[in-house]
């Protein structure tokens, strides 16, 4: 296939960047853009000539002329509209998480078994991240040694307008929805280690109206593996400095950090203050590069006809450990997985 014609689908706060990166992705061509919502057409009207536009999923699975769809839908649409794109015969990019259940993901698996022709991604986006891929590989020449320990955060910058609070009714919640990819991390940089038990525990520290969700703020998360490894999780929605996605990677010679510092750029402010730097403001300006580098492997995968860099199995392993972790919390107890 020389040109992948693709069909974004949601058109909400990250729809759009994706909606954006499309348009310039090498080997593809936007084709269609679908919302339910008539202000987003409204929006995708303006900002995306020559796309056909649609309010109803059916109705893009229904065009010949869209190879693939490019997911970016709320969490819990994921697994049914995946299943209905393998249906009809589409490729599939979803953004993370796969579904909010096991049985969802492993219903998606059962579907992409039977269309073996048909890419599918998930949108685990650190994975295509320039400093996390030099990470991964260091750790992979053994250049600091056998990792043991690794501590990854997920920390927004805390929105007064109470986004977060809204957006936890179909998120999953703070550990589905923010330490899932701390999760992913962990998988793919200690080595695909088999979870063995977690604990959790949470604070709302601003925006206690969470708590009607089962949902908090700020939570913490550990996890222990088979052989010994650890994992340890923080997310947060109340950040005062920015957006700051930090993790820590502890080895036998050596450790490996990643973000330690969410600067904005290379510019240092010395003055009565002392010395600083501004910081990246939310997790679209840290990742902007790392989400155009994943728009254009899932086209290459298609175009290559290459297994997906990310497996349906790694979402579903990090669904089950986010799971655990959502369920440990909630009951104040060890879940052993
Ligand atoms: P959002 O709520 O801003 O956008 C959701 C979009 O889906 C809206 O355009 C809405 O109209 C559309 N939609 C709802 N029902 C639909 C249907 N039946 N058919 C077609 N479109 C429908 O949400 P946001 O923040 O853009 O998140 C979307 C997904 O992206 C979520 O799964 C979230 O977990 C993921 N995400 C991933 C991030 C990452 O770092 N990789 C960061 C932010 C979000």
């Amino acid at each position: 296939m020389t040109t992948v014609r693709l069909a974004i689908v949601g058109l909400g706060r990250l729809g759009r960047r994706h909606a954006a990166n499309l348009q310039q992705t090498h080997g593809a061509q936007l084709l269609a853009a679908c919302s339910p919502v008539a202000e987003e057409r409204d929006w995708a009207a303006t900002a995306l000539p020559g796309v056909s536009l649609y309010a109803d999923y059916a109705e893009v699975l229904a065009n010949p002329d869209v190879d693939a769809v490019f997911l970016v839908t709320p969490t819990s649409l994921h697994a049914e509209q995946i299943i209905a794109a393998l249906k009809a015969g589409k490729h599939v990019f979803c953004e993370k998480p796969l579904a909010l259940n096991v049985e969802d993901c492993l219903a998606v698996e059962a579907e992409a078994a039977r269309h073996p022709q048909l890419k599918v991604m998930i949108g685990f986006v650190r994975r295509f991240d320039a400093s996390y891929r030099d990470a991964a590989a260091k750790l992979a020449a053994g250049s600091v040694g056998r990792p043991y320990l690794l501590r990854s955060q997920t920390c927004d910058r805390n929105d007064e307008s109470g986004f977060f609070v809204r957006f936890s009714a179909s998120s999953g919640g703070i550990f589905m929805d923010c330490s899932i990819h701390d999760i992913d991390l962990a998988r793919w940089l200690l080595g695909n280690p088999t979870p063995k038990r977690v604990w959790a525990t949470g604070t709302n520290a601003l925006h206690p109206a969470l708590a009607e969700h089962q949902d908090v703020d700020n939570g913490v998360a550990m996890c222990e593996f088979e052989g010994g490894q650890l994992a340890c999780f923080y997310a947060s929605r109340t950040q005062a400095h920015g957006h700051e996605t930090l993790t820590e990677i502890f080895a036998s010679e050596g450790r490996l950090s990643v973000g330690a510092n969410p600067r904005a750029n290379r510019v240092e402010i010395s003055d009565a203050h002392g010395v600083r730097n501004e910081c990246v403001q939310d997790f679209y300006q840290r990742f902007a590069e790392a989400f155009v580098t994943e728009a254009q492997v899932f086209v290459d995968t298609i175009r290559d006809n290459r297994p997906s860099p990310v497996t349906l199995a790694d979402a579903r392993e990090a669904t089950r450990i986010g799971l655990a972790i959502t369920q440990a919390f909630r009951s104040g107890e060890a879940v052993t997985l």
